[in-house]
């Protein structure tokens, strides 16, 4: 089963915190646009909804969509998925953002300033929500700790989420983010082990493709 029309989000946000600084986080991009470049040897249309990715890993023949904060993805996204069988939410989303300080914070304050956060949206559970008919979705999710603790937090994660297929992979001592190689366990919306994958991205992605194929005809 392959599908037809793929959206495909990638890297991570920026969000600002006055005019000139911004929190964000270490995300490439490159696990998203191997996803994009997997989706298009099968022959899909793909559309990829940016948010900060390193241009050079952007694969030729995809749509690209700029969606540089959590806000702009959660908008971004919605838009294309409306035509999408499969969506696959790979970006590093952040899950706060600064409120908002107009102009630039000086040097010069008096006292020195204070971050202050505010949730962003969730993107991923948007889309479920609003998911439309015969449509597969697909998401990620960064952990850290322990292989086991990763897989058991993974579970949990998948059935919290409800995606129809959730790609675990672990974080932190080198792992994951800003790498070449990654480890996916994936996991269905019941929380169910379906697998395990480790090589290059493209690698990764080509088998979750064909898991994300598979629980899509299992429907
Ligand atoms: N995600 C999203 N919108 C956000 C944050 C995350 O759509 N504001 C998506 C990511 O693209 C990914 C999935 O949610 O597909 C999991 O992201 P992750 O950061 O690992 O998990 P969280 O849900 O943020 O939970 P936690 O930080 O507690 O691990």
């Amino acid at each position: 089963m392959s599908f037809r029309s793929v959206v495909v989000s990638a890297g991570g946000t920026r969000e600002p915190w006055d005019e000139v600084r911004f929190l964000g986080n270490r995300s490439t991009g490159r696990q998203g646009c191997e996803v994009a470049r997997a989706a298009l040897e099968t022959g899909a249309d793909v559309t990829l909804v940016a948010g900060n990715v390193e241009a050079a890993l952007i694969p030729h023949g995809v749509k690209v969509v700029e969606a540089p904060t959590a806000e702009d993805m959660l908008r971004q996204m919605n838009a294309a998925a409306a035509g999408a069988d499969l969506v696959v939410m790979c970006a590093a989303v952040a899950d706060f953002r600064p409120v908002r300080i107009t102009g630039k914070i000086t040097r010069h304050a008096e006292t020195i300033p204070t971050l202050q956060l505010e949730r962003t949206p969730d993107v991923l559970m948007n889309l479920i929500e609003h998911r439309r008919e015969n449509q597969t979705i697909v998401g990620f999710g960064a952990l850290t700790g322990s292989e086991a603790q990763v897989r058991e937090q993974g579970r949990k994660k998948a059935l919290a989420k409800g995606a129809d297929l959730l790609c675990v992979n672990r974080v932190g001592d080198g792992h994951g983010f800003a790498t070449e190689t990654n480890t996916l366990i994936f996991f269905d919306s019941q929380g169910n082990e379906r697998g395990q994958a480790s090589g290059t991205k493209l690698e990764v992605a080509e088998v979750m493709l064909r898991l994300a194929g598979e629980i899509f005809q299992s429907h």
